[in-house]
């Protein structure tokens, strides 16, 4: 099975949240179970600047559409085994030095990305690459940038080479949506859409309720969020389009490339470490940590960290009052990495202007710093308001940071509750208001455990650690996930298990 990712990005080489890791782990894993995926992302200024010398040109084709002709130069390298294509086109793609951009320039840029996406395929199908010819089997897209591909397929379906063609679409991120994208639709001469839950819904302009109409299957990256996408609460009004489509809308959690992140051969950790021996060696780290941040070195002081985009969708707001709490009752200490919203960065600016000596705030993107951060810090805050799946929290468990983290999405199903009647059980702490009150008494509950019942303590940090996030499960969702799609495509006369096996 022949299966091409199409995504704004791409880890390493292009990255702002867990859709890039998730887009960077899962085609090897994949390809490691027989499908033959592949990637395509756009050429964002900062990957020439980075890994120009990593890429090789591999074709150009001219893609014309209704505002004219568009000369597209492809590059292309190997990451983990996976072919990787980078799509350059000016003026929508090669240059600039960031990966996303305005909202109005986005949205057009990645409906030029959906068409020349579409048009990238077939030329990969006729082999004008120079390579065998390699027609998809599945197009996979990811999020409101590429959720147009499915209905360019479906447009597509009616020309040879493309009729079962499938296309399955990953909801990572409900909130962003492309919404009124109808004027550049047009402009672009894409054809109307004319799907009858689109228009009932008054959602024809909107580029991920086009993706939720006419992709063959949909998924969601956790169990829980599938259900919540369901609610108004979630759905952001796309929830009529999810009921209309809830017999082909799955919940897959997301797993983590446990090779790249693991405790006992990470670099960027000063020292390593596993479950065995955790116990007496994760504390260099925490030493180091506090080093790092000029904290005072208190093997007791449990430090709270926050990795995160400091944004409403991660809680910042009421998290950062639930903490002005914490620092002062107690003799926790708190780490901040990340930034966002300018006035949730000046709520946390003003938390270590405030508690200089306990709190250190770094406002920036630093992945090295974050693995530092999983690997000696006590505990990782998550209290999202909602969470599609969440990758942090699961990092932070691998690195043995017992994550304290409100019940929602991919964060309800990956931290289980700590029990300390007497059931000996969890691997971290959860809470379900989202009030700083909450924050705040969470917090205390995990200091007081961390406190008085080391070992309790130290029992769940092995409990998280051991436990198995791989894409090893995942990843045959995935499988019967195209399976599903290439049946509904039309293709359900061929001995798909063959198929996945790559014959
Ligand atoms: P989201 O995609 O919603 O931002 P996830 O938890 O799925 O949330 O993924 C976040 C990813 O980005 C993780 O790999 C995390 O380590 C990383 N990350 C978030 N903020 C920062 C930061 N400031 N510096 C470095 N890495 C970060
Ligand atoms: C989104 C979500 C996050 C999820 C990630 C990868 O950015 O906010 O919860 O883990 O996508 O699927």
């Amino acid at each position: 099975m022949r299966v091409l990712f199409i995504a704004a990005e791409m880890a390493p080489f292009a990255k702002t949240g867990g859709l890039g890791d998730v887009v960077g782990s899962l085609p090897a894993v994949l390809r490691a179970k027989g499908v033959d995926a592949r990637v395509l992302i756009p050429l964002h200024g900062p990957i020439r600047t980075a890994f120009g010398d990593r890429l090789e040109r591999l074709f150009s084709f001219k893609f014309s559409r209704r505002t004219g002709t568009a000369d597209v130069h492809i590059y292309a390298t190997e990451q983990d085994g996976v072919p990787v294509y980078f799509m350059e086109s000016w003026p929508f793609f090669g240059e600039g030095n960031s990966v996303y951009t305005d909202i109005d320039w986005d949205r057009e840029r990645f409906v030029f990305f959906g068409q020349a996406a579409l048009a990238f395929a077939g030329e990969l199908g006729q082999g004008h690459h120079g390579g065998a010819p390699w027609m998809p089997d599945v197009l996979h897209a990811h999020d409101w940038h590429t959720a147009l591909v499915p209905f360019l397929l479906h447009e597509a379906r009616y020309q040879p080479g493309w009729e079962s063609v499938a296309s399955v679409l990953t909801v990572h991120n409900m909130a962003y949506q492309g919404w009124d994208a109808g004027g550049y639709l047009w402009m672009a001469g894409v054809p109307g859409r004319h799907n009858p839950h689109l228009v009932y819904q008054n959602k024809t302009d909107n580029l991920l309720g086009i993706g939720l109409a006419y992709a063959d299957k949909l998924n969601t990256v956790s169990p829980r969020h599938a259900i919540e996408l369901h609610y108004p609460r979630f759905g952001e009004g796309l929830e009529g389009l999810v009921w209309a489509r809830d017999g082909d809308f799955a919940g897959i959690l997301n797993g983590l490339d446990m090779q790249r992140n693991d405790p006992a051969t990470d670099r960027a950790l000063p020292f390593s470490f596993d479950w065995h021996t955790f116990r007496a060696k994760r504390i260099e780290n925490k030493r180091a940590l506090q080093h790092e941040f000029g904290l005072e070195q208190l093997d007791d002081a449990p430090i709270i960290a926050i990795v995160s985009r400091l944004v409403e969708q991660k809680g910042m707001d009421f998290a950062a009052e639930g903490l002005r709490w914490v620092l002062a009752e107690t003799s926790a200490q708190l780490i901040v990495l990340g930034s966002g919203q300018a006035e949730i960065e000046q709520e946390m600016r003003q938390l270590e202007w405030d508690f200089g000596w306990k709190a250190k705030v770094h406002i920036g993107y630093n992945v090295d710093l974050a693995q530092r951060i999983y690997g000696g810090a006590d505990m990782l805050l998550v209290p999202s308001r909602y969470e599609p799946c969440g990758l942090t929290q699961m990092l932070a468990m691998r690195y043995g940071a017992l994550p304290v983290v409100r019940e929602t999405g991919g964060l309800a199903d990956t931290v289980v509750n700590y029990d300390d009647g007497a059931a000996d059980r969890g691997t971290g702490f959860v809470f379900l208001w989202e009030e700083p009150e909450a924050v705040r008494h969470t917090l205390r509950w995990a200091i007081d455990t961390y406190r008085h019942r080391r070992p309790a303590w130290e029992r769940m940090q092995e409990r998280a650690m051991r436990t198995d996030w791989s894409w090893d499960r995942p990843v045959q969702h995935y499988i019967a996930l195209y399976e599903q799609a290439l049946h509904k495509a039309g293709r359900g006369d061929v001995d798909l298990t063959a198929l996945a096996r790559g014959h």
